[in-house]
């Protein structure tokens, strides 16, 4: 038998609702699964199909399904789920006469939790509502492990009807599901969750770097600093393994830096300064360049060896 690529957990008991998945990558494959799991009905769309072929015989088939298009996917469901790379690739998805929002039934929620702009999520969700549908943005936190155990942080923005629909049908893959404004604001908020890990893991890197040059047991420093005023996620998951130089797993580096550059775009626009992220951005293509795109985002201590 082969491990299931999610973790079972405690559903809490909500309606079943017919519902798409649009993406079944690292992150959007375990989230249909759960989906599947909190007895809901999921017809799954991945462009490259051997994916969906993949997950439809993992969940075990009927009565869940795969379809060749967004659109087809879409037809006949209450809430569309999306989860894809950038701003073009989710266009790409939701637009045109094969896209979702051509198949999808009046009054039915797009909800997407690409990390993508505000803007996109801006003109989508205008274009929903000339096709009287809702579009609600839904970036998430917590990484392909809190994909697979059902734990993701899910920010969004839209209209507070539509939201209140999808909340407990999105909680089969979250702990926490949280509408903080108009169109937009889960992007946003998805800018500012980026912002405080960019500056932090730089930190992070050039104290494990210090440690190391000054002779430390860096394992036994992270264990004690980590009781104190210091300790921070990243410390806790990803110190040991900056300390060893593994950074084969996690959120790639490649996707930091689109986020950064989400991140970068907006300040230009909304004039707020980010001296550091923007620095700690340019260390990143340095990672890139050496030719750690896929390492995952604490490879920052490489360039400091
Ligand atoms: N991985 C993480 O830890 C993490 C954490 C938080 C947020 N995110 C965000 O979540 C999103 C997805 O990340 P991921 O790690 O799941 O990425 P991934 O494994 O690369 O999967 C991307 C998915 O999008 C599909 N896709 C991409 N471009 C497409 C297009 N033009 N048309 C149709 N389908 C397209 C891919 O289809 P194919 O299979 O055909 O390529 C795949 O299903 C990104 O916005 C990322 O920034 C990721």
């Amino acid at each position: 038998m082969t491990t299931p690529s999610f973790t079972p957990k405690s559903y809490s008991p909500t309606p079943a609702r017919r519902v798409a998945f649009l993406g079944l990558g690292v992150m959007g494959y375990p989230m249909a699964a759960h989906l599947a799991k909190a007895g809901h009905t999921v017809t799954v769309y991945n462009r490259t199909p051997a994916k969906a072929a993949a997950w439809l015989q993992e969940l075990g088939g009927a009565p869940h399904a795969g379809a060749p298009t967004p659109r087809e996917a879409a037809a006949g469901a209450d809430i569309v789920f999306c989860c894809v790379g950038n701003d073009d690739d989710l266009r790409s998805v939701v637009l045109g006469d094969d896209g979702a929002f051509a198949g999808m039934q009046a009054d039915a929620v797009f909800v997407d939790h690409t990390t993508a702009s505000a803007n996109v999520a801006r003109e989508l969700s205008e274009a929903a509502q000339a096709k009287g549908l809702h579009f609600i943005d839904a970036p998430v936190s917590g990484g392909q492990a809190g994909a697979q155990n059902g734990v993701l942080t899910v920010m969004c923005g839209g209209e507070a009807a539509p939201f209140e629909r999808v909340e407990p049908v999105v909680g089969a893959f979250a702990r926490a599901v949280t509408l903080l404004g108009a169109s937009g604001a889960g992007q946003l908020a998805k800018m500012v969750n980026q912002t405080c890990i960019a500056g932090l893991v730089q930190g992070l890197a050039e104290a494990i770097a210090f440690g190391q040059r000054a002779g430390l047991d860096m394992a036994k420093v992270l264990e004690v600093i980590g009781k104190g005023a210091a300790q921070s996620w990243q410390m806790d998951n990803r110190g040991k393994t900056m300390i060893e130089g593994k950074f084969d797993f996690g959120f790639a580096v490649d996707w930091m830096r689109k986020d950064l550059g989400l991140v970068l775009d907006e300040a230009k626009r909304n004039g707020a300064r980010l001296p550091v992220t923007a620095l700690v951005d340019q260390f990143y293509a340095d990672v890139q360049q050496a030719g750690g795109s896929r390492f995952d985002t604490s490879s920052l201590v490489t360039r400091l060896k």
